[in-house]
């Protein structure tokens, strides 16, 4: 089992699919492993350190491919059209294990089929118990939550905490989280810790509990249909329009007294909704700050901008491109682990090779080309 690690090439990316810790790890489980040389740099992971671990390096990406017969990354790969032909690199028969974006990246997953490569679309982990410890989308979204709130208060003028000074008493920040999956929860923890106070909203009615044991208060129109609200996978359903218009009230009235707002809805495999209205930041007091992390399903303020901070109605509101990728070592440990968990069990312990279990659930989630063809359940249809 032949394992090649990548240079991630993308915008904005900082992270690295494998550390010196997974690839010991990985060596123990029988695999040999290749990284091309400075692929963990921007995360803080020296070649050296590589080597150490038992890592073969090698000076390109082309000849870390040709080394693999399992390519592991954290971006899904680039065609000659995004600037950089890493599609181009893989050969017939190689496995890549990398989030895809498959849903809606239809041209990577029919590429990759005419390729003849086997891929994971590790975003499509299930969320079952045994695949906890696989799970990207959580791992990565913990940590981006943190570092919203660290950014938002780094472009706020004012501090988190109430303080009581000789030259007097300095009010505590009003913060607001609007979603409370994964990322929002540790931003809710986030500013606690900084000495915020802390509200929170979302429509699955499970997140009521979680706010409040968090220190937060919650708020949102709990009517029948929220009553309902919450898909069997544990996700978000699209809200009526009746519903919408209803929390959008209460929510118009509660955002013009905030000092932060950081934004996390998503619907998957929908455009992000929009919960902050361009009336809505007209309301907001000069100086307070919005952090919308749902900016690249779209956004859930207008107003907001890949990649940018804008300033608008003097409203400091940040879209960050890629919020766990600024914090690289950190990201790239915990998603190499998650890595590690997902292919150890797809290790046949005695001939050290990988053996897919098309009956596994985990596989059957995640497998979306296999043989040439597209094999995964919620593509193959089309
Ligand atoms: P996500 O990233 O898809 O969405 C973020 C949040 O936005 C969700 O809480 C969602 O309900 C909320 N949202 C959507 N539309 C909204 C609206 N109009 N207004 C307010 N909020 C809105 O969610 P994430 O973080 O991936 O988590 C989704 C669920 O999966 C959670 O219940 C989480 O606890 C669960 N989960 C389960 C795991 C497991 O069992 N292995 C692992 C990780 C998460």
């Amino acid at each position: 089992m032949k394992i090649a690690i990548l240079k991630e090439r993308r915008p904005h990316e900082n992270r690295v699919a494998a550390t010196p810790e997974t690839v010991k790890k990985l060596i123990a489980l029988g695999a040999e492993i290749t990284i091309e040389a400075g692929a963990g740099a921007a995360a803080a992971y020296t070649d050296q350190a590589y080597a150490d671990a038992g890592a073969n390096i090698v000076p390109d990406a082309a000849s870390a491919s040709a080394a693999g017969d399992i390519i592991f990354k954290i971006q899904r790969p680039m065609s000659a059209a995004e600037g950089v032909d890493e599609i181009g690199l893989l050969r017939q028969g190689q496995t890549m294990m990398a989030p895809l974006g498959a849903l809606t990246n239809k041209e990577l997953v029919a590429a990759l089929a005419a390729k003849g490569v086997t891929a994971f679309a590790l975003e499509l982990i299930p969320r079952i118990t045994r695949a906890q410890s696989m799970d990207i989308l959580s791992s990565q979204a913990n940590l981006a939550g943190y570092k919203a709130v660290l950014l938002a208060a780094n472009n706020f003028g004012r501090i988190f905490p109430q303080m009581m000074t000789p030259g007097g008493t300095l009010s505590p920040a009003r913060v607001f989280i609007m979603g409370v999956g994964v990322a929002g929860l540790q931003a809710i923890a986030t500013a606690r810790r900084l000495g915020g106070v802390v509200t929170a909203t979302d429509v699955r009615p499970a997140t009521k509990e979680q706010v409040q044991s968090l220190g937060g208060k919650f708020v949102a129109v709990e009517d029948d249909e929220f009553k309902a609200a919450e898909t069997a996978g544990g996700y978000a359903k699209e809200m009526s329009a009746e519903y919408r218009a209803k929390q959008a009230a209460l929510v118009a009235e509660h955002i013009a007294k905030q000092d932060i707002v950081i934004t996390t809805a998503l619907i998957p495999g929908r455009k992000a909704p929009v919960l902050v209205s361009e009336d809505m930041v007209k309301t907001m007091k000069p100086g307070s700050v919005i952090v919308d992390m749902a900016v690249e399903q779209g956004g859930n303020c207008p107003l907001s901008e890949f990649g940018k901070t804008v300033v608008k109605y003097g409203v400091r509101i940040i879209g960050p491109a890629n919020l766990p990728a600024e914090l690289p070592t950190d990201t790239s440990a915990l998603f190499a682990r998650n890595l590690l968990n997902f292919i150890t069990p797809m290790v046949d312990k005695e001939t050290k090779a990988l053996k897919i279990d098309l009956s596994d659930e985990v596989v059957k989630g995640t497998l979306v080309t296999q043989g040439g063809q597209i094999v995964h359940p919620s593509l193959s249809q089309n």
